[in-house]
């Protein structure tokens, strides 16, 4: 084999001969970039052909995988960026380079450290996870953290990123959903655009997943999603149509699951119908790694490239060639797409990447973006916490907090602040005895922690420190207030559960039931501060603490940004993207969540996770009544609802515009946001919609528009304005396959949360409207509504 730095040599002389580079282009035929694609195509082999429509493969450092799992015999063993999730196949002679596809969601994932290079370290930005980024409600930072995140791939010689992820949160429990963006498809959509929006103004690709109805981890790779049209198509589908109309991502990843019987990697409906005849989409489908089960399948289907690639796949394709059974136009046809990706790429251009991103602005960057994520639950005169003061930091998290989820949604940062190391930053002082004891126990106890059973799951969680009822007592005499952390891991092929996860541990509940008992016994205030990646039981305990902040999982700058946020250097000015129901049950999906087995073990499943993959089914019996939508129509009580958010000030709503009452083409609505409170601070308006319902049942209320104010100094305003169009007004009508607006009056309600409205106004529609009618149904027919 080459070494590496050999390889790379030989490789960048290969890309300037594909780019008419300073090095003679030597090599006879046509070349990609200097003759038209097809001719390209023309001068391959089958086996070529074969070769680029999957990639390289990847090895598991414990085998163990069947033979077929094995990365296809294509010779290559370059590994240009060590830790990418992936590459592509080089042809050479035809001057096609191999590109890089990388991980994930909240920074770029690679390995920080090469064996053999002592040339620099190649660490990533560990960002705010997309749910923290979502409740910023900021399209603008979050473009700016997907420029960030950008010039890193571009920098470290990386192609596509593998993200944004923009499954709905349709459970609590969902293991990934802290890599996804909210409950609500018009939030995960405006967010997901606006990551792409910045990751590709770099000059790189994303690769928006997971494609779709990939809602829960548990049997990933085989479960059956059976949903009807209409959720389909209102909240699954919808989020990945505003990403693709607004932003125009170069890739799209299909997801493991079925949807109604057939693997979305299989599905032309999905892949070719959905994706490239109602929405326009012009880029390549990858598929999720080793998802589905017949490259045949996924090659007519329309899904481009087989990820990683295995030797199983590249054998069928052969097969089904030499038979006929797949036809050589598919195969062109993908390559086509594949071939359009590769040239926009840094590598075929001969971007000579430096290897040194600007990793302090985009720290800067990321305190920012934790602040501006974080939600404020509740705050009784506690908050923000006058300086100078002696905090009682209790909770193991506070010490050694979670920056991020596990699995390929995991950045590898140089480093990350703890809430102890972030709180001290911004001049307060610590309990010195306290956190010694907690350094000291979570030593020992990550030092006896067994190791999980298998490489992809989660070590369990240290259990919470128990503090002596006398160190408490000392603790409320000899500090100003105290501060307790929260803290819940999930993460890649595992769902949460309800017990020590939804819910809080006894030990926890014991702990702010004996912390407040004697703090405020002494008349002093205690915090809590939400170290988690998805939703938790709050109900029962909210009311205890002073105070409670959402922080999320904030990426590694986590404590300096709680700091700024308790400190009120940045107010706090995020809202719930996702409902925090009452109870666990409360969630309308919680009837069939995760799903059934239906067999026992798959006679099909060649996976990887094989104890996981079984024949599965679940039923979306919820239909179109996700999060809030369930909560607001059916009147039942939520702890928080979507939308919700405290800050440090109060804001006013007045004025309230429409641009007229009948509804012809278009529609403008303004209004004015006055900050009426002592601080500063922004507001995230949002604006639903309440249509007739004669047609078809309609939620209360539907978000169709959401603007966040500036800093807002006491007593200044800010008009706010939103526009309507036909497709807002519309619901999707399964029996004629369109979106129809009806006729009728419309309430327009512009409030701070889904369940604080401050305004209303109503408009007319005079006529139904088909608004756009699109192909037809994905899958089998769908459950009785
Ligand atoms: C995950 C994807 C990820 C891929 C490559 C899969 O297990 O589901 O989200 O992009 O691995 O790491």
């Amino acid at each position: 084999m080459m070494d590496r730095k050999h390889s790379r040599s030989l490789f960048q002389a290969l890309v300037a001969l594909a780019t008419g580079g300073s090095m003679a282009c030597t090599a006879g035929g046509p070349q990609l970039g200097q003759s038209p694609t097809r001719d390209v195509i023309a001068a391959m082999t089958p086996e070529e052909k074969i070769s680029l429509v999957m990639g390289t493969g990847m090895r598991f450092p414990d085998a163990g995988m069947p033979p077929e799992m094995q990365p296809p015999d294509v010779g290559q063993t370059d590994e240009r960026v060590p830790g990418a999730a992936g590459m592509t196949f080089a042809i050479p002679r035809l001057g096609i380079p191999s590109v890089i596809l990388a991980d994930g969601p909240a920074g770029l994932r690679i390995q920080p450290e090469r064996e053999g290079d002592s040339s620099g370290t190649f660490y990533c930005t560990a960002f705010p996870i997309e749910t923290q980024l979502a409740s910023s409600w900021d399209v603008d930072l979050v473009e700016r953290v997907g420029g960030a995140v950008g010039s890193e791939l571009k920098e470290y010689g990386v192609d596509v990123l593998l993200a944004p992820a923009l499954n709905i949160h349709r459970n609590p429990l969902g293991g990934r959903n802290f890599e996804y963006y909210s409950e609500d498809p018009l939030v995960t959509g405006r967010m997901a655009a606006a990551m792409v929006k910045g990751v590709q103004s770099q000059g790189v690709g994303t690769s928006p997943k997971h494609f779709v109805a990939n809602n829960h981890e548990w049997n990933r790779t085989t479960i059956d999603v059976i949903v009807g049209q209409r959720a389909l198509r209102e909240i699954y589908l919808r989020g990945f149509e505003v990403a693709v109309a607004e932003a125009k991502p170069w890739t799209i990843m299909s997801s493991y699951n079925k949807v109604n019987g057939t693997y979305t990697s299989e599905s032309s409906e999905l892949l070719t119908g959905v994706l490239r005849e109602d929405w326009g989409f012009d880029g390549l489908v990858m598929t999720d790694w080793f998802a589905g089960r017949d490259a045949v399948a996924q090659m007519e289907a329309g899904n481009d490239l087989l990820m990683p690639g295995t030797a199983g796949q590249q054998t069928a394709l052969r097969a089904a060639l030499e038979s006929g059974a797949l036809s050589e136009d598919v195969l062109d046809r993908n390559i086509e797409r594949i071939l359009d990706v590769i040239q926009r790429t840094p590598t075929f251009q001969g971007y000579p990447h430096s290897n040194t991103p600007d990793l302090e602005a985009h720290a800067r960057l990321a305190r920012e973006a934790g602040a501006q994520g974080m939600v404020l639950l509740r705050n009784e005169g506690a908050l923000p916490i006058a300086s100078p003061a002696t905090l009682a930091l209790l909770g193991n998290t506070s010490y050694s907090m979670i920056t991020g989820g596990t699995g390929s949604g995991d950045v590898n940062e140089a480093y990350s602040i703890s809430l102890e190391q972030g709180l001290t930053d911004a001049g307060f002082t610590l309990d010195g005895p306290l956190a010694e004891s907690y350094e000291a126990f979570i030593k020992e106890e990550e030092a006896n922690r067994p190791p999980p059973p298998q490489w992809f799951m989660l070590p369990p969680p240290l259990p919470e420190m128990s503090v002596p009822a006398d160190e408490i007592a000392r603790l409320a005499r000899e500090t100003d207030l105290a501060l307790l952390t929260i803290g819940r891991r999930s993460g890649e092929f595992i769902d949460r559960s309800r017990e020590d996860d939804f819910e809080l541990a006894d030990t926890e509940k014991a702990l702010i039931d004996a912390v407040t008992g004697a703090f405020h016994s002494e008349g002093k205030k205690v915090l809590v501060v939400l170290n988690i990646g998805g939703v938790i039981e709050t109900a029962s305990w909210r009311e205890k603490p002073d105070a409670i902040l959402l922080a999320w999982q904030p990426g590694q700058e986590a404590g300096h940004a709680i700091a700024d946020v308790l400190s009120g250097k940045t107010p706090p000015s995020g809202k719930l993207a996702t409902t925090f129901p009452v109870n666990w049950e409360d969630v309308p999906s919680s009837r069939d969540f995760p799903g059934q087995v239906l067999l026992g073990p798959d006679p099909d499943a060649t996976g990887i996770f094989a104890d996981a993959d079984r024949a599965a089914e679940v039923t979306y019996e919820d239909d179109i009544w996700v999060g809030y939508r369930h909560f607001t129509t059916k009147g039942e009580e939520t702890a928080y609802a979507f939308g919700f958010g405290l800050s440090y000030t109060e804001f006013g709503y007045d004025d309230l515009k429409l641009s007229s009452t009948e509804f012809e083409g278009e529609l403008t609505v303004s209004v004015t946001v006055t900050n009426t409170g002592a601080a500063a601070g922004r507001e995230v308006a949002q604006l639903y919609l309440s249509a007739p319902g004669k047609v078809a049942p309609k939620p209360a209320l539907e978000l169709r528009g959401f603007a966040k104010t500036k800093t807002l100094e006491p007593g200044e305003s800010e008009t706010l304005s939103f526009s309507l169009t036909p497709r807002d007004l519309a619901s999707f009508d399964p029996d004629s396959s369109a979106w129809l607006a009806e006729a009728g009056t419309y309430t327009v309600k512009v409030g701070a949360s889904s369940e604080d409205i401050r305004q209303t106004a109503t408009f007319t529609k005079a006529e139904e409207e088909k608004v756009a009618t699109v192909s037809t149904a994905v899958g089998a027919a769908p459950p009785a509504e």
